[in-house]
């Protein structure tokens, strides 16, 4: 069981360096949040407390075996390593932030997982990412909570969500959060998935302080520089995939950029900054 006692002494343990994002390093305990009503901690690639990325992993392969249908690909297989290696390899290099939701005062058992991705929609407008409850903590409003806790830290215009159409439990979530489904919008599962999404209700007012583009206050530290477009000529571009740019036979830089989708895995597009090189690789 991981207490909060627990977490703390292995966390001075261990020293407080955890990467986030890439080579980025953040203290992960700092970057808690209290809501009141439940804890958001960050699933961070950490050093320390070791038990901590295990313990996610372990959580993580409990509820995804139990929610295939709406993750069957994250892992492919799931086991606790495999979903460790999964998050090392696939989630976590990502600029994405994922919290495991406890309640306030019980560090027992998380009542899920809910976070956000930025690589593939325009800031504002901001994919909501890992949405998965603890099966045996369905229904207590907790999700839902977290969703509005989370909202106001990330502060977008635009939520966006891909429930599968027979995903109900998961529709009615969204219905009863504000979304609406949008068949406008570039629906990257046509044909697999639905797109659903949130508007701000005040998004016209807070649309100025948006415009700059910035991530707001904590989140903004948290993944600061890492939302920036790729930058030609630069050895470390802060847009690029971990180990990225590397030299092109040309003479310039070779970009890259994760990718995944439900049918065709995961793959990283490759782009030279003088040459033009385009290339698209399975990973
Ligand atoms: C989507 C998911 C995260 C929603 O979790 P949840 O536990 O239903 O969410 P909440 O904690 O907000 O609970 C809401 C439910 O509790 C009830 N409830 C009880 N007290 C409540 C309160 N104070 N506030 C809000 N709802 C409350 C609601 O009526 C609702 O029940 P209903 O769906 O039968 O109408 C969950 O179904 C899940 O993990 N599904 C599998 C993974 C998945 O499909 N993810 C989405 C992929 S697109
Ligand atoms: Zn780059
Ligand atoms: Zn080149």
């Amino acid at each position: 069981m991981l207490t909060k006692e627990q977490w703390r002494k292995d966390y001075l343990r261990h020293g407080s360096e955890v990467t986030v994002w890439g080579e980025k390093q953040y203290d992960g305990i700092a970057h808690a949040v209290d809501c009141g009503d439940l804890l958001l901690i960050p699933v961070c690639q950490a050093d320390w407390p070791p038990m901590w990325l295990e313990t996610c992993a372990a959580h993580m392969a409990a509820w995804r075996s139990e929610a295939r249908d709406a993750y069957p690909n994250d892992p492919p297989h799931v086991s606790v390593p495999s979903v460790a290696l999964w998050l090392a390899l696939h989630y976590l290099p990502l600029p994405r932030l994922l919290w495991m939701i406890y309640p306030a005062g019980d560090l027992s058992e998380p009542v899920g997982h809910l976070g956000f991705r930025l690589d593939r929609e325009k800031w504002p407008v901001c994919e909501l990412d890992g949405i998965l409850g603890n099966p045996a903590k369905r229904g207590s409003g907790l999700m839902s909570s977290a969703f509005r806790h989370i909202t106001d830290l990330v502060q977008p215009d635009t939520w966006v969500v891909f429930p599968k159409p027979g995903n109900e439990a998961a529709k009615r979530f969204y219905s009863r959060l504000g979304f609406v489904p949008d068949t406008e919008g570039w629906n990257r599962y046509a044909g697999t998935c639905e797109r659903w999404v949130w508007h701000d209700p005040q998004r016209d007012q807070n649309g100025a302080q948006r415009a700059s583009g910035a991530l707001p206050g904590l989140v903004g530290d948290m993944l600061e520089g890492v939302w920036t477009d790729h930058k030609n000529g630069d050895e470390r571009c802060p847009a690029c995939w971990p180990h990225y740019p590397v030299k092109c036979a040309c003479g310039g830089l070779v970009h890259a950029e994760y990718g995944d989708d439900t049918d065709n895995g995961y793959w990283l597009a490759k782009h030279c900054d003088k040459c033009g090189l385009d290339a698209k690789e399975e990973c």
